[in-house]
């Protein structure tokens, strides 16, 4: 039921600090300092390669998850969306693991390509939130995200739960494979216990974000900018406002502006830069000053630090807690949800089922 919420997708938007730290138990020991996985008959220390499969929201939760996965355990991640792997002939070394992420575990082409890889001989892991899915039942490495049934079509809650479970499956291979030291381990194992606390200082500022949504609704075009593990976050805001408030949308790398996409901005075409005050932060900002010396509208989406630093000039910013980089992705999900729920709202639209989309997919 919706309770006091207006749509289920805003109700599920909320519910992201209990449900991230209902995942969390399964996959950290905060009192250990350390991460675990549920029992599988897989050894992670035999990984030499990891594939990431998944489509829309989820596929972005795996484009993190590459980043992670590379950074802690220094394996390399291939990563594509189901429909192409299917059908590009990928090359699949016996004894990889492919990894699966999907909410449903029903989503056709995802299906068809973990069947794909299994009979090319990888080991299958499978990120998924429904646990009587098709996808669940095939894997040999289950690992559940604890969302609770997700009615919006827009995925939200799911997706901040998989980035969850993808963090701890980084360090779990780390550890494996000898590449994290126990000091290490202890402050990541801090660090995603920091998530619900810090997931709920950012709904706090779901006011704000109503208040300003009236900027970005008469908007034709927007774009995203973020950069690094923080790029996802460009790419899944975007979708969300596409899905729900169907104003065209683009997420870019921000350091990929000035090869091309610069060339459409003007005053019209408001532009959300995702910056967490951090190792990326300058970079991030030096894109964004191209943009503004062209005239365009920003949104800073940042920290108090990162505002104090660069929100002058801005046409809007929203503020988010000072987070460690590791678990900013989460953090920063939320802004870019509320932000399209509100624009949606404001704009009128089906929120919870929007027009064309179903929520599972189950056509190939
Ligand atoms: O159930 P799945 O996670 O496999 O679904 C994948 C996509 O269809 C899904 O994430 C879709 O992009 C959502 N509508 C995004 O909000």
């Amino acid at each position: 039921e919706k309770g006091n919420y207006r749509h289920y997708m805003q109700k599920e938007i909320f519910e992201q600090p209990i449900v991230v730290a209902q995942t969390l138990q399964t996959y950290v020991r905060p009192f250990e300092g350390e991460v675990a996985l549920p029992d599988a008959d897989l050894d992670l220390a035999k990984v030499d390669r990891v594939t990431i499969v998944a489509c829309g929201t989820s596929f972005y939760a795996g484009l993190v998850a590459k980043y992670w996965i590379e950074q802690f355990a220094r394996v390399p991640v291939d990563i594509d969306v189901a429909s192409e792997f299917r059908y590009r002939q990928p090359v699949l070394e016996p004894g990889g693991l492919a990894l699966f992420i999907s909410q449903s575990g029903e989503t056709a082409d995802t299906l068809a390509a973990l069947r794909h890889a299994r009979d090319e001989q990888q080991r299958i892991a499978v990120v998924v939130n429904v646990p009587t899915s098709s996808m669940a039942r095939e894997a040999d490495l289950l690992l559940p995200t604890h969302a609770g049934p997700e009615i919006g079509v827009a995925s939200t809650k799911a997706f901040t739960c998989q980035l969850a479970v993808l963090a701890a499956l980084a360090a779990n291979l780390a550890r494996a494979k000898g590449r994290l030291s126990r000091e290490e381990e202890i402050d990541i194992v801090a660090h995603l216990q920091e998530a619900p606390a810090a997931l709920n200082a950012a709904l706090g500022h779901d006011d704000d974000i109503a208040a300003m949504a009236y900027l970005i609704a008469p908007a034709r075009d927007v774009l995203y900018l973020g950069r690094g593990p923080d790029y996802p976050m460009a790419l899944e805001g975007a979708l969300k406002l596409k899905e729900i408030s169907y104003i065209h949308a683009e997420g870019y790398a921000a350091g990929e502006m000035k090869h091309g996409p610069i060339a459409l901005i003007d005053e019209a075409v408001p532009v959300i830069v995702i910056a967490p005050s951090g190792p990326l932060f300058e970079k991030t900002v030096s894109n964004m000053q191209e943009v503004r010396a062209r005239g365009g509208k920003i949104v800073l989406i940042s920290d108090a630090k990162g505002i104090a630093e660069a929100g002058e000039g801005c046409m809007a910013t929203i503020e988010m807690p000072e987070v460690h980089p590791l678990i900013a992705p989460l953090v920063y999900a939320v802004p870019v949800q509320l932000l399209a729920y509100h624009v949606a709202v404001l704009k009128g639209t089906d929120v919870d089922q929007p027009r064309n989309l179903a929520k599972s997919v189950t056509v190939e």
